[in-house]
């Protein structure tokens, strides 16, 4: 992970220019780094989509979409140019080759590509292949790098995701690829491996010596939006937990890495994967929960149920929460409980890891305040009010001896000035200077894809598990409790 300032000179391909994806992420993140001085002068935007736009159009568009940026993004967008097509016919890819060869011209952009596909998945390997059949994934004249950026979601279970890397795979190689997960681009998901290893005190207590349980929370308060009928299609567990809670939970509790580059934290990450274990179906039923919001209050105003969003079945059997009780069978982390849990309309939006440490052998003190002493614990605060807090035992002050649970905090916020938006501008900076280390590699979709497929599978079985469903605006479906209960344990209750 090496800063790098200014990108190579290239040109940017995304495929998806009109869509939802390319107008509230990629274009904002250009325009972000366009202004900070991070994109080369020789550098070009190329929108291919089926929509009717002329370059004029994608111009206006693009300035729409980012209108934060300043002088810079003007100038740039200027350059911007558009091919429309279908993503089937040769004649797309025939006139991006143009389009290409023309901005090598124009802009100097020397051959250099980056692909990013911001399409409808299932035309993810369509294009891969198109591109390649145009010979379109080797670098331009006098070029260095094709690159292919991909979005998820990658498969919808393990044998389609295995089925579009054969696809991906036959156009591009491993090392052109690069896998978004945008929790990756996040600061605080990065700063878990600061924590832990820039730093003396942390690594000798994480361990089942000193940690009891784990818990990951990835709570929104928001409801599917308008995207009903692709969140139909997915569900919490493929939506979120396949990939966004298996990033965080591998940069938690992997081994530490030999170096910071993208071989060795891939390697560590897809080690720590492969331990988790891999449930039967029985015990994959006995260890989760699936929920569905009904209608309630978020946020003081009413909101309506799943099942009555635009887009959504009345009869919907997805599921927008989902808790699981994993276990991680190494000898770091063997016996010591894992619960994740993600939901859509809970009270708050908070993504947190809590490592709950062991207590005290024998309490010394007296009292109902010490017998209420919760135990130490660390929390990684991803977002909002990115941080870490440690929550531990401390004297009440008066002439009693009396004991209660205070936390020490540190506030990002507080820490810094400079902080990033939403991980897209870092990825994309990341993607076109060639840093692969926060993509997510092969090996890695695959082996989430073994993790949670088990669930999948028993869900989908008569009588798998069922759906439970939870007021809008509460913690989830109560019997979510009982996950813990078993082990004496329960939830955290997150500071909304
Ligand atoms: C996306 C999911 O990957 O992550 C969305 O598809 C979800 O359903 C979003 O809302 C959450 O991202 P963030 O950055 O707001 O936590």
């Amino acid at each position: 992970m090496q800063p790098h300032e200014q990108t190579p000179p290239l040109a940017l391909v995304i495929f998806g220019a009109s869509g939802d994806l390319t107008a509230r992420k990629i274009l904002p993140a250009l325009a972000d780094l366009a202004e900070r001085g991070r994109l080369s002068d020789r550098f070009t935007v190329i929108g291919v989509a089926r929509t009717e736009w002329s370059d004029e159009e994608f111009r206006k568009v693009a300035l729409q979409d980012a209108s934060a940026g300043g002088e810079r993004w003007r100038a740039l967008v200027e350059r911007f140019r558009y091919v429309p097509g279908e993503y089937a016919s040769t004649q797309t890819f025939d006139r991006l080759k143009e389009v290409l060869a023309e901005a090598d011209q124009q802009y100097g952009t020397q051959g250099n590509r980056v692909y990013y596909l911001a399409t409808i998945p299932s035309v993810f390997a369509m294009v891969a292949e198109a591109l390649a059949k145009e010979g379109c994934n080797v670098p331009g004249e006098g070029g260095q790098f094709a690159r292919l950026v991909v979005e998820k979601p990658y498969g919808r279970d393990l044998q389609s995701a295995l089925d579009l890397d054969a696809a991906v795979h036959r156009a591009f190689d491993e090392d052109q690829i690069f896998r978004i997960d945008h929790y990756m681009g996040k600061e605080t998901v990065q700063n878990v491996l600061a924590l832990r290893f820039a730093n003396a005190i942390f690594e000798p207590i994480w361990n089942r010596r000193y940690v009891e349980q784990v818990q990951i929370t990835v709570a929104e308060s928001l409801g599917v939006e308008h995207r009903g009928g692709f969140y139909e299609t997915a569900g919490a567990l493929r939506d979120i937990v396949q990939n966004h809670v298996m990033q965080v939970l591998s940069l938690t509790l992997m081994e530490p890495p030999t170096g910071m580059d993208a071989t060795h934290i891939r390697d560590e990450k897809v080690k720590l994967l492969k331990a988790v274990d891999i449930p039967t179906p029985d015990e994959a039923v006995d260890k989760s929960v699936r929920g569905q919001y009904a209608a309630g209050v978020v946020d003081q105003s009413p909101v309506p149920a799943y099942r009555q969003e635009e887009g959504v079945a009345p009869d919907s059997q997805t599921e927008t929460y989902v808790a699981l009780r994993l276990r991680v069978e190494n000898w770091r982390w063997a016996g010591v409980p894992v619960y994740v849990r993600t939901g859509k309309r809970l009270p708050a939006r908070v993504t947190e890891v809590a490592l709950q440490f062991h207590r005290v052998p024998f309490l010394a003190f007296e009292g109902e305040l010490a017998r209420q002493l919760r135990p130490n614990t660390l929390v990684l605060r991803i977002q909002p009010d990115e941080g870490i807090s440690l929550h531990f035992g401390a004297k009440v002050p008066g002439e009693e001896f009396r004991v209660q649970s205070v936390s020490m905090d540190f506030l990002y916020e507080t820490a810094f000035k400079e902080r990033e938006s939403d991980g897209y501008p870092r990825l994309l900076h990341d993607a076109m200077c060639g840093d692969a280390t926060l993509f997510i590699r092969t090996d890695e979709v695959e082996q989430a894809w073994r993790i949670v497929d088990p669930y999948l599978e028993a869900w989908s079985e008569p009588g798998g598990g069922g759906l439970h469903l939870y007021p809008a605006g509460t913690w989830g479906p109560q019997i979510a409790d009982l996950l813990l209960e078993r082990s004496g344990d329960a939830w955290r209750v997150p500071q909304a």
